[in-house]
């Protein structure tokens, strides 16, 4: 079906120059950004975001990192979008990350991998949500 996902370049990502490079890879394989922003994620929204791991000995240093400089906030839109997303981030520890993924090809740390990808439909929904105002999404349809 028709979805969209949440991605965001962190701010390792950023800072590596490694924004064009991400980014081409979701356009080559072929899906819609319908949002797209650089911005400083404030404390507030990184704790949000991360409510889920809350609890976690890592989400204080997670908050930190996220806040830490600019980051590239977009919506991608496409059939199966959500899995395939992540399927082209690679798996969360850039040591196991196939090549081939963002991660397995760019990153050697967990805490620093580079991108974040909605987990889930539902998921992908609220973080949209918490992240941008429907008047920043554009939609559109490649007509190809
Ligand atoms: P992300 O996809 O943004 O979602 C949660 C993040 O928590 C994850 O990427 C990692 O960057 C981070 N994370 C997961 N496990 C650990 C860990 N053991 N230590 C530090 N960060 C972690």
């Amino acid at each position: 079906a028709l979805e969209r996902t949440f991605l965001a370049i962190k701010p390792d990502g950023v800072q590596r120059g490694l924004v064009g490079e991400i980014i081409r890879r979701f356009e080559t394989k072929g899906f819609t950004l319908v949002g797209l922003k650089l911005i400083n994620v404030s404390k507030e929204l990184a704790e949000q975001h991360y409510d889920v791991h809350r609890e976690r000995p890592f989400f204080a240093g997670l908050v930190e990192f996220i806040t830490s400089g600019p980051v590239v906030a977009m919506v991608w839109q496409g059939e199966g979008v959500v899995a395939s997303a992540r399927k082209i981030i690679g798996a969360t520890n850039p040591l196991t990350s196939e090549p081939g993924t963002i991660r397995g090809d760019f990153g050697i740390n967990i805490g620093r991998n580079l991108i974040h990808g909605s987990d889930a439909i539902e998921t992908a929904q609220r973080e949209i949500k918490l992240w941008f105002k429907d008047e920043e999404l554009v939609s559109w349809t490649p007509h190809l």
